[in-house]
């Protein structure tokens, strides 16, 4: 059996993320795929634990370290529980945040090691690799100012959204071949949607 495709959603705070997996999902399905959407941290019962602890304002002695192994493990859980049988199944994945968020959060934002977090990465998702991923580039003005709950780490300052930001950026010149970036566009949900969808229809050739 084909294995589904894996495609991951991210971007700074308040960029829409979720929304425009939610509206690729339904085109997904119209267009005949079997497709699940997901999110990290979270996606399985224990891994929602964890993202609870992760995003509590009250969580102060979360150290950086730590605060990346958190992000791992449920990562790893997600990935051995849900993902990787749902993809073996040939079911689509579509993930709201994934490693990238490690690398452009822990490492860009905190100033993690980025070679370390990297190899943790590859540990946490078993080695599967995005076929496609959407990195939304917001600015951190005017994601901050969108955000709705604040979690942990909208509390964090200007300062640290802009190296995350910057951090995405990178990961995008890397990996030149499956990551798009879309310029988040006020009140244009759907001329991103368009813009993504482009991108879809090759990866699937429709
Ligand atoms: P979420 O509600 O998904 O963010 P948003 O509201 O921007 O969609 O909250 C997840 C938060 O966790 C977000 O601030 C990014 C952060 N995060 C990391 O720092 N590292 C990670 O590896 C992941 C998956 C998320």
């Amino acid at each position: 059996m084909k294995r589904g495709k894996l495609i991951y959603y991210e971007g700074g705070e308040g960029c829409g993320k979720s929304i425009q997996s939610r509206l690729m999902k339904d085109y997904l399905i119209g267009k005949g795929i079997q497709v699940i959407n997901t999110r990290e941290p979270g996606g399985t019962p224990l891994s929602e634990k964890v993202r609870g602890i992760l995003l509590d304002p009250k969580s102060d002695e979360v150290e950086p370290w730590s605060e990346v192994l958190l992000f791992q493990s449920s990562r790893a859980l997600l990935y051995h529980n849900l993902i990787i049988p749902k993809l073996k199944k040939g079911i689509t994945v579509q993930q709201d945040r994934g490693r990238d968020s490690s690398i452009a959060y822990q490492g860009y934002g905190r100033g993690g090691n980025l070679d370390l977090i990297k190899k943790l990465n590859i540990l946490s998702t078993f080695g599967y690799e995005p076929d496609l991923a959407f990195i939304i580039d917001i600015s951190p003005e005017k994601g901050l100012e969108k955000q709705l709950s604040a979690d942990r780490m909208s509390l964090d300052g200007l300062e640290f959204h802009r190296k995350v930001n910057k951090g995405y950026l990178e990961i995008a010149k890397e990996n030149p071949n499956n990551y798009i970036v879309i310029p988040y566009i006020e009140n244009g949900l759907e001329e991103m949607h368009e813009m993504m969808k482009f991108h879809v229809d090759k990866l699937f050739k429709f």
